[in-house]
């Protein structure tokens, strides 16, 4: 595996291993995204309630790399109307389509069939290649499906050793669902831990390389985000080592259901 590896989604389409988070990403974010396409990443998340849609279009027409090697995601909100919004959305990233559009949370009555069928009716435009969820728990998933016979082929949840569900983690995978990690450095806060630190001792790495490759190797996809330069390099820089089963399963035993959101909304 290595920086340019994907994933087959269960539509047949290619996803990156990795991507950028860019929630608070408001310091110069297209000069930011450009940097870090540049070095490397190819997948940028975004929503139209972080204020980046806007840099990230710039950063689209600044950067060399095409187009078509990048991977752009983004959400629509549970009180929009998925379809024209997901139009809205791709203008202000001024894109033609996104790689995946995604329903940011499911809505207080329900799980959102009606966001879903929306953003069916995008993907077959050909506005979305692809379409998936965020914070659905399993049985709010299976609904959809039910509903409407399509499957999201991601779910983008809180997840790190801290706080995951082998639950999810069997659901999607004997489902072909891809879980993406939000939050998958604790936002910092969990860095001190100290089997984190030994862990990232044993290896020479720091914690968050170490969140970052427990999810690599796990097979779920992380996006962390990240202003700061060294911190762009320092995550993109976890493809020269492994962490191997044990202690993969050292970070398994960390899970506490830990959220620094506030909860985790599908367990
Ligand atoms: N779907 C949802 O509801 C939802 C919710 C939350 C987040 N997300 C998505 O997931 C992305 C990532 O989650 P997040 O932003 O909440 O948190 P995160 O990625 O866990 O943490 C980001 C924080 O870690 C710092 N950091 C990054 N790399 C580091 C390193 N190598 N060493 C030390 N510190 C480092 C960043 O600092 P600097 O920025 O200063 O470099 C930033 O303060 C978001 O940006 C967003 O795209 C989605």
């Amino acid at each position: 595996m290595d920086q340019d590896s994907t994933h087959t989604l269960l539509t047949g389409n290619e996803i990156p291993v990795m991507g950028l988070g860019t929630w608070q990403l408001t310091d110069d974010t297209a000069d930011t995204v450009v940097e870090a396409i540049e070095m490397g990443y190819r997948l940028i998340d975004t929503s139209s309630d972080y204020g980046t849609q806007p840099g990230i279009g710039r950063a689209l027409q600044q950067t060399t790399i095409e187009r078509e090697t990048l991977y752009i995601q983004t959400k629509v909100e549970e009180t929009d109307d998925a379809y024209s919004a997901t139009q809205t959305y791709l203008k202000e990233l001024n894109i033609e389509y996104a790689n995946m559009m995604l329903i940011h949370r499911p809505p207080d009555d329900g799980p959102g069939v009606e966001l879903w069928q929306g953003l069916i009716r995008a993907q077959k435009e050909g506005l979305a290649v692809d379409i998936g969820v965020s914070n659905y728990r399993i049985d709010q998933i299976q609904t959809l499906k039910e509903e409407t016979g399509v499957w999201p082929v991601v779910n983008q949840i809180e997840w790190s050793p801290f706080g995951h569900s082998h639950e999810m983690l069997d659901f999607c995978e004997s489902n072909g669902i891809f879980i993406q990690a939000y939050s998958p450095l604790t936002r910092e806060k969990r860095f001190e831990n100290e089997v984190l630190q030994q862990l990232a001792q044993k290896h020479g790495k720091s914690p968050a390389q170490v969140l970052i490759r427990w999810n690599l190797e796990l097979g779920t996809i992380p996006i962390p985000k990240a202003n700061d330069t060294e911190h762009l390099e320092e995550n993109l820089d976890v493809f020269d080592f492994t962490l191997g089963e044990e202690d993969v399963k050292k970070l398994h035993a960390l899970n506490e259901q830990y959220s620094c959101l506030g909860e985790l909304p599908y367990v």
